[in-house]
């Protein structure tokens, strides 16, 4: 079951060498496309002559992206599209809807630009795969490439030629619902993964491919309270060094373009945030793209009071590097005015006509408003069968293991009935996650069938639900309760509706909603042993399941083959190797709760005067990176290429791991690394390498890890990123709080010198 191993792929990942270097030149490894000044691209002339034949009402209607009804451009926005005032649809697709669209833009209007057409292919088209989050678990950014690199070839069939993703925002708050959309806590995990999305969806930006948006832009997922949309307001070195990285990363990549977020970031909306938008995206990293704000984001920054009219709005958002303004028509309704009364300079609206030129440039759109799409195109590969192996290889790769006591798991042949519960497990619409584009729910594999295709004959499989996702009635405990205790083992399959993560769903609990756990209690009270796998989009703090189910395993929302991936992990035709991006709480009230925090002048320790809770130890109930496998791995010899090097060496870490178990089995090795003393104060611990390696029963195997100077560099106090001197720990091991530690010194100037 291995999975497609990209070529290019290394190269991209290579593009994290100059991670967290924003004053410094990009390097010449990023990809030249990404970066060609509008004035380069081959259609430049082309891009001229339009700007200089276009009205005021053209170019700004060039920067208005109006969303289509129920997959379809409504009448009255396509007489738009005929008067050359939309500039891109959003949420068209099918090929007979955007071809229509595309085919008014052509051939029924005065200029004939094709339209952008923009669609959220978060995990997948048709073909849905696992959530970002749960892709994350995987810590297998080849497995992200390929999964957007398919759901961009069934988009694109379909007429889509832009998706709004990678979504990649840092989350460190699991009240807050997006965090199951994004790749966790870590800027490194997620810088790898954004990278890798968006050579999945773009790839050379030939046929098959659309172009990505990285967003939100930026640091939305710090809301106060994890309420979705809420307050952000935090320092430049944390916006610098935990929430922006996945950004730059994406840059470097090449990404087409970036959406802002709807949050403020201290005060300034992001949309309205020029430091953010042309100093440093444009200026600082060199971003020549797209940038595109978020639904009617524009006209919000009158709601954020930075606007006393939807003209004033619309002015300061293009004037802060907004490009095109997504549904609320402001700029289309408003700037004229400003223009012809001189309170906006209509060269700035150029500036934007041609960068959202210049991205329907890159997807060749001039040259192939149509890029292939049709509906035999479509028909022919959405839901293809390798599409279907692919959703269940990263399912199955996606699958934590957070607990297995005894060994209860993996489940043997010699099984003859199972009782399969829970308000989940048979569920078809709730596995495809909150966003799931075009995904249908007739397309999805339960828990349930998953398990019935896998038990042999003269088995049994009983289902009861037991009660509902969100409900409080117990009636149905009794049914439940009477097949687990006829089962050999109960699997119970407990957590959240699809629509209690995703957007504008942020909760206030971390726990188990409606009467599951009571049934989880009641289950458990049968003596018969209990596999409990949770669907959610967000980490649950479950103390009590923590303590009493004696497997437990993480699946989040896994997409159309669910139920086979759940059951070829279930059942041990392979072992689980998934490991947590995000920290899992005990409790609400320890968030936020993650592992790279500070020491603080006072760790939490057993005396009094220390920081701790009077009611719950300071740790996490599964701490970032934690992921259990049904073999045993040991960390052996590990090996530092030097004890002392200059702030411009890299250091070369080597490592022994032993498959000591009966199985074969994925181990992710973990290096993270710990600067004893800085001028700022140094996270206890920062994820700075991983590797995956497949071992044999009894096969040990070195691994390499190689830290480059720039994963070792902080933002001084004077917010200058350099490499500092002083002793440094390495720690190598299964997740952030264990492992094999190594120490070596950097010296302010090279040794030897
Ligand atoms: C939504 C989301 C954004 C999405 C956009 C278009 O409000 O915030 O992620 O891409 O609107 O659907």
């Amino acid at each position: 079951m291995a999975l497609p191993r990209i070529a290019w792929l290394p190269a991209v990942l290579g593009l994290l060498t100059g991670l967290d270097t924003p004053r410094s030149h990009p390097p010449a490894t990023r990809r030249a496309h990404a970066t060609r000044p509008a004035t380069q691209v081959p259609e430049a002339r082309l891009i001229d002559s339009l700007l200089a034949r276009m009205t005021l009402e053209e170019k700004l209607g060039q920067l208005n992206l109006v969303a289509g009804v129920s997959d379809t451009a409504a009448t009255a926005d396509l007489a738009l599209v005929r008067q050359g005032r939309v500039g891109g649809f959003l949420s068209v697709f099918g090929a007979g809807a955007t071809r229509t669209a595309q085919r008014v833009a052509v051939e029924q209007s005065r200029l004939g630009i094709p339209l952008l057409l923009g669609y959220d292919v978060i995990h997948g088209f048709r073909t849905i795969f696992p959530i970002p989050l749960a892709e994350a678990s995987t810590w297998d950014p080849a497995a992200a490439a390929a999964t957007a690199r398919t759901a961009a070839r069934e988009a694109a069939a379909a007429g889509v030629n832009w998706t709004f993703a990678p979504m990649v925002d840092i989350a460190r708050d699991p009240r807050w619902g997006r965090i199951a959309e994004g790749s966790g806590e870590d800027p490194y995990l997620g810088s790898l993964f954004a990278a890798a999305r968006v050579q999945g969806f773009q790839a050379e930006l030939g046929s098959g491919t659309v172009l990505a948006t990285v967003k939100h832009f930026a640091a939305y997922g710090a809301a106060e309270g994890g309420r979705d949309y809420n307050t952000v307001d935090l320092s430049e070195r944390t916006l610098r060094e935990i929430y922006l990285p996945p950004f730059r990363t994406a840059v470097r990549a090449g990404v087409g373009s970036v959406m802002t977020s709807f949050n403020e970031i201290g005060g300034i909306p992001s949309t309205a945030n020029g430091w953010l938008l042309t100093n440093l995206l444009r200026g600082e990293w060199g971003f020549r793209g797209l940038v595109v704000s978020d639904w009617t984001a524009v006209a919000e920054l009158e709601q954020h009071g930075v606007a006393g009219s939807r003209a004033a709005a619309g002015a300061l958002a293009l004037e802060a590097g907004v490009d095109m303004d997504m549904q609320s028509r402001s700029y289309l309704e408003t700037l004229p005015a400003l223009v012809r009364a001189g309170r906006l300079r209509e060269a700035m609206v150029d500036e934007a006509v041609r960068r959202v030129l210049g991205a329907k440039a890159r997807l060749g759109l001039f040259a192939d408003p149509y890029r292939g799409a049709s509906p035999d195109a479509e028909r022919a590969i959405l839901l293809a069968p390798a599409t279907r192996q692919l959703a269940r290889d990263v399912a199955v790769e996606a699958i934590v293991l957070l607990k297995n006591d005894r060994d209860l798991l993996p489940l043997t042949g010699k099984l003859r009935t199972v009782a399969v519960l829970g308000p989940l497990a048979e569920s078809k619409e709730d596995p495809l996650g909150p966003w799931h584009g075009a995904g249908r729910a007739q397309d999805v594999v339960t828990v349930l069938r998953g398990i019935q295709e896998r038990m042999g004959p003269g088995t049994s499989v009983r289902y009861a639900a037991g009660c509902d996702i969100a409900g409080t009635s117990t009636a149905g405990f009794a049914a439940a309760v009477a097949l687990a205790r006829a089962a050999d083992v109960a699997v119970l399959v407990l957590g959240e509706a699809a629509e209690m993560s995703g957007e504008a769903a942020s909760r206030s609990t971390l726990d188990l909603p409606g009467v599951q756990e009571q049934l989880l209690e009641a289950v458990g009270a049968t003596g018969t042993p209990v596999v409990l796998g949770l669907m959610n989009g967000r980490p649950l703090a479950l103390p009590w399941a923590a303590e009493h189910a004696p497997a437990i395993l993480e699946t989040w929302f896994l997409g159309v083959e669910t139920g086979h991936g759940v059951a070829d992990v279930l059942f041990g035709d392979v072992s689980p190797s998934g490991k947590l991006p995000v920290t899992v709480p005990r409790s609400v009230g320890q968030v936020p709760i993650y592992y790279n925090h500070k020491n603080s002048g006072r760790p939490p320790g057993s005396e009094k005067w220390t920081s701790k809770y009077l009611d719950l130890p300071a740790t996490p109930l599964y701490p970032f990176g934690w992921g259990l496998s049904y073999t045993r791995f040991r960390y052996s010899n590990l090996r530092l290429s030097a004890a002392r090097l200059g702030p411009a060496d890299t250091l070369r870490v080597q490592v022994t791991v032993t498959n000591t178990g009966a199985r074969a089995a994925t181990e992710i090795v973990q290096l993270y690394l710990r600067q004893d003393v800085g001028s700022v104060t140094p996270a206890v611990r920062r994820l700075a390498g991983f590797r995956r390696l497949a071992l044999a029963p009894g096969e040990g195997r070195s691994v390499e890890l190689v830290l480059a100077p720039e994963q070792l560099g902080v933002y001084g106090r004077d917010m200058t990123f350099a490499v500092e001197p002083g002793t440094y720990h390495v720690f190598v091991g299964p997740n952030s709080v264990e492992g094999l530690e190594g120490r070596f010194e950097i010296s302010a100037t090279p040794p030897g010198d």
